[in-house]
């Protein structure tokens, strides 16, 4: 879900609304916001993406209101109605509350609300919060929140306001993110990600779990709930701009966001690597090079299509590092057995630094004595605060809901890491790991200029392919998680079903899936398992499948098995997943759009997942 709430001097609803369509990407079930006139909360809610609650908000978009609270929705509990929709009110109708999270025990705290009166219209978790609030409420409103928050379990980033203490926000995280932006003129600002609050300001405070935060429009204190005490928190400065945030002239974001990746390669890999001497520097990793030098196993540990990207770093890692890597889904590690001491690594691999399974996996894995770093794209996000060191991607803000040039940032900063630890362990010449670094550079150029051909390619191709029911992929080695990569674009943005199989195991089951109307794309590089790729693109051939395959400029070989080749340039065979994602990032969004689907904001999914 997304929040944003503003206390200043401007018309507060443009304020709320150019917010919520900026954080739109973090649910777009039902939309809501809430502002203060002549005494009274004004309200209104709305099924469906944002788009119909602006048409409901046109009206009142020039109101004297300065003081209001938004939220768009990605539902947890309860249907995404009107009626679910934030913001929820108390009895009264003066207090209102809007909520990221989930509150654990809220069928305990309604049925003890029930018991002393209180009347619930919602099936939500978060109603509780505006009656439990309510129950607490005598003159001081974060007073009230303080003792509320005392009875919850669970993860919340909240935001309060009541219509009998005008002027005033309270704002309250744990497990949730929430960040302050404040502008020159004393106003304040809330919002669940900074896209937010670029319009208006780049200066941020990040909130901690277990904080509270009072806004007027005069400025801002923050408190801790645990002890009640006031903390002083240090203003962070965005070097995002809201022009990054914006389409740019692209029809949607996912196809600007693919376009950017060469520069997301370059600003990932720049002043990192010293292409004359070979040294990689990574000062950000406050970890001391004796630890780091110490470590005898990583476990890679992310979701979604940060996990694709860990897949492909234990290939290089164990190759040129020398470590074993075991390579985790967060939702899993974190409730799995974990054998860890000091000489474990847990790498976190994020886009946003929030997700609440990957979150709960360092933490877990630093309480057991591991050291963390996480790799992330969102500068100050919470997995950032709390690992021994971060290797921030700088992609830029990622708006398109299927990850796209975080991925290929990801994946840049990861070989970046493996040629830092093969620099610690020396387990590569010098001059190995210079030439390696050369060809990561380059591979941005690579891209940049395969981009638009292919694109046209494609665009041409797909005519015969998007109507299919189902689609596989297949890679080998590197290019496996590629495969899985692929399929998950696929079904993501198009809702075709599709499975991504390492080419090798296909004969194991999935073969019996494969007849004339069964598309299959292969990752065909001209690499060191090349030859073992073909048997199993024959294997498929022979029992009539559509194959696509994708390979190296030159090898005429793939033209003798189908019409329909894509051809890439010939990269290091390590750089190869870099290469290779482009055409199964473009097939799957020209599908999409071909099939009329929503590319940005597919249906039941979110960009930032902070629910277990
Ligand atoms: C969601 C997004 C995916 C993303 C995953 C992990 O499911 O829709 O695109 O890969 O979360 O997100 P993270 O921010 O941790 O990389």
């Amino acid at each position: 879900c997304g929040i944003v709430g503003y206390t200043g001097k401007r018309r507060v609803v443009p304020v709320l609304m150019e917010g919520l369509k900026r954080l739109e990407y973090r649910g777009y079930d039902s939309a809501g916001v809430v502002y203060l006139l002549d005494g009274n909360l004004v309200r209104y809610r709305c099924q469906g993406k944002l788009s119909g609650l602006e048409t409901v908000v046109e009206a009142v978009l020039g109101v004297g209101s300065h003081t209001g609270l938004g939220h768009t929705r990605w539902a947890t509990h309860g249907a995404p109605t009107e009626q679910n929709a934030h913001p929820h009110t108390d009895c009264s109708g003066r207090l209102v509350v809007v909520h990221n999270g989930i509150i654990e025990n809220y069928h305990s705290l309604r049925e003890e609300l029930r018991e002393k009166g209180h009347v619930f219209t919602s099936e939500t978790d978060t109603e509780v919060l505006a009656h439990l609030i309510e129950q607490h409420l005598h003159d001081d409103l974060a007073e009230a929140v303080k003792t509320a928050l005392r009875r919850v379990e669970g993860s919340y980033a909240i935001g309060v306001m009541s219509a009998d203490h005008p002027g005033i926000l309270v704002a309250a995280r744990n497990h949730s993110p929430l960040v302050l932006g404040v502008d020159e003129d004393g106003s304040s600002f809330m919002a669940s990600d900074i896209p937010a609050l670029l319009p208006y300001t780049k200066q941020v405070i990040f909130l901690n779990d277990e904080e509270m935060a009072v806004l007027t429009d005069g400025g801002r204190r923050l408190y801790s709930l645990a002890s009640g005490r006031e903390i002083e928190r240090e203003i962070s400065v965005i070097d995002w701009s809201a022009a990054m945030a914006e389409k740019a002239g692209y029809k949607h974001f996912m196809l600007k966001e693919i376009f950017e990746q060469p520069q997301a390669i370059t600003n990932t890999v720049r002043g990192r690597i010293n292409l004359e001497t070979g040294e990689v520097v990574l000062p950000e990793i406050t970890l001391g090079e004796e630890d780091l030098r110490a470590i005898e196993r990583i476990y890679l540990v992310a979701c979604g299509t940060s996990w694709h990207a860990a897949l492909v770093a234990k290939y290089w890692i164990e190759k040129y590092a020398a470590i074993p890597v075991e390579v985790d889904i967060a939702s899993e590690f974190r409730y799995r057995s974990l054998l860890v001491n000091e000489r474990v690594l847990t790498l976190a691999i994020s886009q946003s630094g929030e997700t609440a399974d990957t979150l709960a996996g360092i933490r877990r894995a630093a309480r057991l004595g591991s050291k963390v770093i996480t790799i992330c794209n969102v500068v100050g996000s919470t997995m950032t605060r709390e690992a021994d060191g971060t290797i921030y991607t700088h992609a830029g803000p990622e708006i398109g809901v299927a990850s796209t040039k975080a991925f290929i940032a990801q994946l840049a900063a990861l070989f970046l890491f493996t040629l830092y630890l093969s620099q610690l362990k020396r387990s590569i010449p010098v001059e190995h790991r210079r030439r390696l670094g050369q060809h990561l550079i380059d591979s941005a150029r690579v891209v940049q200029e395969l981009l638009p051909k292919i694109r046209e390619q494609i665009g041409t191709m797909i005519e015969s392919f998007y109507q299919c029911r189902d689609f596989l992929f297949v890679g080998r080695g590197l290019n496996y998680p590629i495969a899985l990569e692929g399929a998950l674009k696929l079904k993501e943005i198009s809702y075709i079903h599709a499975e991504g199989y390492a080419a090798g195991e296909l004969k194991h089951g999935p073969i019996a899936l494969i007849d004339k109307d069964m598309p299959v794309l292969a990752i065909t590089p001209k690499d060191s398992v090349y030859q073992k790729t073909i048997s199993n693109i024959e294997e498929i051939k022979a029992r009539q499948g559509r194959l696509i395959l994708i390979g190296t400029e030159g090898d005429t070989q793939l033209e003798k098995i189908t019409e329909d080749v894509i051809y890439l340039p010939a990269v290091h065979e390590d750089l190869n997943p870099i290469i290779y994602t482009i055409p199964a990032q473009l097939l799957s969004y020209e599908i999409a759009v071909r099939r009329g689907c929503d590319v940005d904001q597919p249906r039941n999914l979110a960009k930032s997942v902070t629910v277990e």
